[in-house]
C-alpha cells in the first residue's frame, strides 16, 4: 500500500513538471529613433488602431502625428491575414519550434500579445528581402492556413493550424533574428478562429495545467534571454507570492489596474490592462498619456515626448496597483536612452497608439515575473528572485 502511494506520488510529481524553455534576446538591438518609431508603428498596426492623437497644451490643438515613414503598409482593418511579424532591431524575445517530419526549425517570438502562429512561406515573393533572409515553410498549400506537427521543447502538438505569412509588412521584418510569431492570448482574437498552439499543447495532453509563465531578462545576454515555463510557473524564479488579478475579457490577456499613482497623484484608477510580451514598450489611454508625460516633465517634440537626461535618477516610481499589490516601475526603467549618430536623448517609455487600455509591455514585464492562466482565467505577477 505504502509502496504504491509512493509510487503514485512520484508519479504525479513527474507528470507535474513543467517545461522551461530558454528564451533568447536579440543582440543587435538598438534603441534609436528610428527604432522607436518601427515599434510604435508595429504596435498600432497590431492593435488595429489608424487614429492619431489630439492633445490641447494651453488650449491649443497638438497632433500627436508622428513620421513613420514608409516602413508600413497603409491600414486595412479588413486584412491581417499577412499579420505584422515584429519590428527590426527593437528588442524581442525569442525561442526555437520545429514544424513537420523531418522538422524545419524556426525561430519565433513568443507573443502574448496575439494568438495566431504565423511562419514566413516559402511562397514569398524572390523580392522580399525580410522574407527570403528567413526560414520559409513550405507547404505548397495555396490557403493561408495550414496544419502540421508543431514541437515546441520536444513536445509536439498534432495537426496545428498556422499561418504562412507570404509577405510582410515593408522592412521591419528585415535582419531580425527570428522567423515568425507564436501567439499565445485566446482563441477569440486569433484570426481563423485557428485553436492557439498552447492550447492544443494543453487539450492533447502534452502538459498538465493551462498555466504559462514568462520571466524576461532586460540584463541577459542574447543567448541568456530569460524562460518561458509551459505547464505551470517555475518557483525558483519567484520572489514570495504571486499575487492574481482575473481576466477581465478574454481576447488580449486585459485585466484591471486598481490605480496607477506616481508621487502621490493618481494618473489612472480603475482602468484596464493588457500584458503583452511582444511589444517593448508601454502605451497608455490617453489623458494617462497626457499627464504621465506632464508628471515626468517630458517635453513634447515632433511627436514624441523628451526628458531631460540629468533628472531621470531624481523622478519618482511608477506605481501600479495590481490585484491589491503595489508594482512599481523606477524612472530608469520608464524612460530609455536613445542614441541616434552618438547624440544621446532621454525618451518617455509612455506612448499612445489609440487604445482606451493600457499595454504592459517588456518595459513592464522584464521587472516582474507573470504567470497566465487559462484553466482558472486569471494573470498573476510575482517578484524575481
Ligand atoms: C514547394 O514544394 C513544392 C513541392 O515539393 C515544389 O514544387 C515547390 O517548388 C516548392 N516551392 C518553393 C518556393 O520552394
Ligand atoms: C486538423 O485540423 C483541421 C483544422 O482544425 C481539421 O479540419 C482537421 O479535421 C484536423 N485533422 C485531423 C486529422 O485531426
Ligand atoms: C540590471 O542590471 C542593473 C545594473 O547591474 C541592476 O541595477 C538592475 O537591477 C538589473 N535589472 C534586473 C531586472 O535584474
Ligand atoms: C513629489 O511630491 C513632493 C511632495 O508633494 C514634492 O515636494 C516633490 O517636488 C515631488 N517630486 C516631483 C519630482 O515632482
Ligand atoms: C489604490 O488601490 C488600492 C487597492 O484598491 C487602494 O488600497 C489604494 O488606496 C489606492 N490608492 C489610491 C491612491 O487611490
Amino acid at each position: 500500500m505504502l509502496k504504491w502511494l509512493v509510487l503514485l506520488t512520484i508519479l504525479a510529481l513527474v507528470s507535474a513538471e513543467i517545461q522551461r524553455i530558454k528564451i533568447h534576446k536579440n543582440k543587435d538591438h538598438k534603441n534609436t529613433h528610428r527604432n522607436r518609431k518601427q515599434a510604435i508603428q508595429a504596435l498600432k498596426y497590431k492593435y488595429h488602431q489608424t487614429d492619431d492623437l489630439v492633445i490641447y497644451e494651453d488650449g491649443a490643438p497638438v497632433y500627436v502625428q508622428p513620421d513613420y515613414g514608409n516602413d508600413y503598409p497603409s491600414q486595412d482593418t479588413n486584412d491581417y491575414t499577412t499579420e505584422e511579424l515584429g519590428n527590426s532591431m527593437n528588442m524581442y524575445y525569442y525561442g526555437e519550434i520545429a514544424i513537420g517530419t523531418p522538422p524545419q526549425y524556426f525561430n519565433v517570438v513568443f507573443d502574448t500579445g496575439s494568438a495566431n502562429l504565423w511562419i514566413p512561406s516559402a511562397q514569398c515573393l524572390i523580392t522580399d528581402v525580410a522574407c527570403q533572409q528567413h526560414n520559409q515553410y513550405n507547404s505548397s498549400a495555396s490557403s493561408t492556413f495550414v496544419s502540421n506537427t508543431v514541437s515546441i521543447n520536444g513536445l509536439s502538438i498534432t495537426n496545428q493550424t498556422f499561418g504562412e505569412a507570404v509577405s510582410q509588412p515593408g522592412n521591419s521584418f528585415t535582419d531580425v533574428a527570428f522567423d515568425g510569431i507564436l501567439g499565445m492570448a485566446f482563441q477569440q482574437i486569433a484570426e481563423d478562429n485557428v485553436v492557439p498552439p498552447f492550447f492544443n499543447l494543453y487539450m492533447q495532453g502534452l502538459i498538465d495545467e493551462p498555466v504559462f509563465g514568462f520571466y524576461l531578462d532586460r540584463n541577459g545576454s542574447s543567448e541568456e534571454g530569460g524562460q518561458l515555463a509551459l505547464g505551470g510557473t517555475d518557483q525558483n524564479l519567484i520572489d514570495g507570492e504571486m499575487t492574481y488579478v482575473e481576466v477581465s475579457e478574454q481576447g488580449y490577456w486585459q485585466f484591471g489596474v486598481n490605480n496607477i499613482t506616481w508621487n502621490g497623484t493618481v494618473v489612472s484608477s480603475g482602468c484596464q490592462a493588457i500584458a503583452d510580451t511582444g511589444t517593448s514598450l508601454i502605451a497608455c489611454p490617453p489623458t494617462s498619456y497626457a499627464q504621465i508625460n506632464s508628471l515626468i516633465g517630458a517635453v513634447l517634440i515632433q511627436g514624441d515626448y523628451y526628458v531631460p537626461c540629468a533628472t531621470v535618477n531624481s523622478l519618482p516610481v511608477l506605481t501600479f496597483n495590481i490585484g491589491g499589490t503595489n508594482f512599481d516601475l523606477p524612472p530608469s526603467v520608464y524612460i530609455q536612452t536613445y542614441t541616434d549618430d552618438s547624440y544621446t536623448t532621454c525618451m518617455s517609455t509612455f506612448t499612445y497608439i489609440g487604445t482606451d487600455f493600457w499595454i504592459l509591455g517588456d518595459v513592464f514585464l522584464g521587472q516582474y515575473y507573470s504567470e497566465f492562466d487559462f484553466g482558472q482565467n486569471r494573470v498573476g505577477f510575482a517578484n524575481l528572485a
